[in-house]
């Protein structure tokens, strides 16, 4: 089964089902942590499910888009690896994704 592994902000890591077609924002609400908001369900405006993509998958999951790095750039808590969870769409090239839910600005 694809799965991702989240961390959440107290450090606890969950694996979580991961369904293709999913954005990483849908799979880690659904995974049940309510701490990642989404308040805009996902249409790149609000910046409350930003995550820190690990290190060692960034290069597969890739750079922001330009409307999320304008977004991103509001964010004090934002690091070379930040993303926003609903522009990332998951594959099967991303089963075992890790990310760690960001701080709440
Ligand atoms: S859910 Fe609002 S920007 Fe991702």
């Amino acid at each position: 089964m694809p799965h991702i592994l989240v961390t959440d902000r107290a450090g606890t890591e969950a694996e979580v089902a991961a369904k293709p077609g999913h954005s990483v924002m849908e799979i880690i609400r659904d995974g049940g942590f309510d701490e990642l908001l989404a308040l805009c369900g996902g249409s790149c405006s609000c910046a409350t499910c930003h995550v820190y993509v690990d290190p060692e998958w960034f290069d597969k999951v890739g750079p922001a888009n330009l409307d999320e790095d304008d977004l991103l750039d509001s964010s004090d808590h934002r690091v070379a690896t930040s993303r926003l969870s609903c522009q990332i769409n998951f594959t099967p090239a991303l089963d075992g994704l890790k990310v760690r839910i960001a701080p709440e600005d």
